[in-house]
């Protein structure tokens, strides 16, 4: 039980070998990708699948990302119609997930899709992990290797302190800190209607350029496409208070832009940059978290960041660390 997991960089020559050995074996296997971290196993296990959703606490009915190595192997698991296919062209590999109408043999296990005739897919970036899923042959469930309702991880250090104590991976590729720092933007397409499930690594008005048209969001409180959007999510242990143009003395402060110096604070990005501000956010809530139990703060306060680029997919991630506990 709770067995600390082999960490093994990337650069190791026999790392990819190691990994599919262990996948083989239907263990769970802590990927780098370019967005987050992700404890992926063989989608067609339905003993290893139904293994993450124990590691991370996972409802049920919250489905999985298939990873593939590229189109091909998404077409034999989904139908990709051609608005699908301009996106998958355009953005893979890359932060972008498509859920689209799953093939009657897409031979992935019933628990991953959790009932529903659509599946996700993905192509991610880094260089090893797609080499891992094109020597697999076969897909690979892969969400986020945190435990459910946690900050997610972009580095291997909070993939192992996060399965602490838990029947998490058995090991761990370590590429370092993930360049892009917040999951995939998540598209739902059907046919020639796209709809933005969950603002992501990808910016919405990147993929309109593409589209040539704008992307309506889901409504909130619709139809639950993507039954993982609970409202709280990505939890610090710690209270967090938004849009917060200075702390008060009790609070640390994650700023944004030019700020007075602080103890307690952590800077998303001096120059306002969102992409750096993405890849600092986790890693940055991480250590404020720490260090606000560690100093009896009350929280933290979070500077605003502008809903633009990535900073759709930032608002979107605070909002939910914010959010009242539901689970
Ligand atoms: O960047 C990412 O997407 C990362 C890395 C590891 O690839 N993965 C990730 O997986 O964020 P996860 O499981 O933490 O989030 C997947 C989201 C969940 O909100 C889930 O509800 C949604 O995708 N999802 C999966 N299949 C779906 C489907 N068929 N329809 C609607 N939403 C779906
Ligand atoms: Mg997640």
């Amino acid at each position: 039980m709770g067995r600390t997991p082999d960490i093994l960089s990337t650069d190791a020559p026999d790392a990819t070998r190691l990994a599919l050995e262990a996948l083989a074996r239907g263990e769970l296997v802590a990927l780098p990708t370019e967005t987050v971290y992700g404890l992926a196993a063989d989608a067609r296990n339905d003993r290893a699948v139904a293994q993450i959703y124990a590691a991370k606490g996972r409802p049920g009915f919250n489905p999985l990302i298939a990873h593939v190595d590229g189109c091909d192997m998404a077409e034999r698991l989904v139908e990709l119609s051609p608005l699908a296919m301009r996106l998958v062209e355009a953005f893979w590999p890359g932060p972008l997930t498509i859920v689209a109408p799953r093939r009657a043999d897409a031979g992935v296990s019933p628990i991953a899709a959790a009932g529903l005739d659509t599946l996700a897919v993905r192509a991610p970036a880094h260089e090893t992990t797609r080499g891992v899923i094109s020597a697999f042959g076969a897909p690979l469930v892969a969400p986020s290797a945190n435990p459910s309702g946690r900050l997610s991880p972009t580095c291997a250090r909070h993939v192992v302190d996060g399965f602490q104590g838990r029947d998490g991976p058995t090991l761990v590729l370590d590429a370092g800190p993930s360049s892009v720092g917040v999951e995939s933007t998540i598209v739902l397409v059907n046919g020639d209607d796209a709809v933005l499930l969950r603002p992501g690594g990808l910016s919405r008005e990147v993929i309109e350029g593409v589209l040539g048209r704008s992307l309506p969001a889901r409504r909130d409180g619709a139809v639950i496409d993507a039954p993982g959007q609970l409202a709280s999510h990505y939890a610090p242990a710690a209270r967090l208070r938004l849009e917060a143009t200075a702390p008060r003395d009790d609070e640390a402060f994650l700023a944004f832009g030019e700020t007075p110096q602080r103890r307690f604070q952590e800077n998303l990005s001096l120059s306002r940059d969102l992409n750096e501000a993405a890849a600092n956010l986790f890693e940055m809530l991480w250590r404020l978290d720490a260090l606000v139990a560690a100093n009896g703060l009350a929280g933290i306060a979070v500077a605003p960041v502008p809903a633009t680029g990535l900073g759709l997919a930032i608002n979107d991630r605070l909002a939910r660390a914010a959010a009242p506990r539901t689970l």
